[in-house]
């Protein structure tokens, strides 16, 4: 599995240290909470920090916009250096129009869903994205505890996808350790993200490594 730290659970007072050395570490992708207080109950950072981000890292920026009315900003994201963006479904009633545009600028589309949103919710979708973010925690901070149910629905969306031959990643992200990496992974997950479980352990080379879960 791919693995995509999460910088909100970094040290922010170090922060071009801890980019470069979760990028030295073996990072695949950087993890961006984008967070305005409204559709989450935390902020966090908006288009200017990404921007500065990106000046500083090789890595592929993985962009998690929990926003309200996310079609206002793609362009700001994008403009500073987004890769990957995803928008969550309960945050938009333009879910088409926004996947329009991030491909149309040929970044990776991805919508996220909430712990208690069904897969039904967005299938009609999975055919258009690149990945699919499944939320293992109510979205707002780091450091939550995983909510296992929350697999039977990744398991669902990765039969649907083989079902239909879909090129749709599944990433999951919320409460990931090594506890319950494997089961991830073996649910289906293609990409994990983790805060806590890289950015507050001792070694982050050792923590990605485990979280991959290949011996598996
Ligand atoms: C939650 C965020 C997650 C989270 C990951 O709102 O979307 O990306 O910060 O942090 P951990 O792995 O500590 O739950
Ligand atoms: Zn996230």
């Amino acid at each position: 599995m791919k693995v995509a730290p999460s910088i909100i659970a970094a040290n922010f007072a170090a922060f071009q240290n801890e980019i470069k050395g979760i990028e030295k570490a073996g990072a695949d992708l950087l993890h961006l909470d984008v967070m305005d207080g409204v559709f989450v109950p935390n902020l966090t950072f908006g288009p200017m920090v990404v921007d500065a981000i990106n000046t500083v890292t090789e890595l592929e920026l993985d962009t998690h916009l929990m926003i309200i009315n996310p079609e206002k900003y793609l362009k700001q994201f994008i403009d500073a250096g987004a890769d990957w963006i995803s928008f969550h479904c309960e945050a938009t009633k333009q879910t088409d129009t926004c996947l329009e545009y991030i491909k149309g600028r040929n970044r990776k589309a991805g919508l996220a869903i909430n712990p208690t949103t069904p897969f039904a919710r967005i299938i009609q979708y999975v055919e258009q994205l690149d990945y699919l973010l499944i939320m293992t925690v109510n979205p707002g901070f780091y450091g939550q505890k995983f909510m296992s149910d929350v697999l039977t629905k990744v398991k669902e969306a990765k039969d649907y996808i083989n079902k239909h031959e879909l090129s749709c990643l599944l990433e999951v992200d919320g409460g990931i350790n090594y506890a319950n990496a494997c089961l991830i992974n073996q649910a289906g997950a293609d990409i994990i993200v983790a805060g806590a479980g890289v950015f507050k352990q001792e070694n982050y080379s050792e923590a990605i490594e485990r979280l991959r879960c290949s011996k598996v």
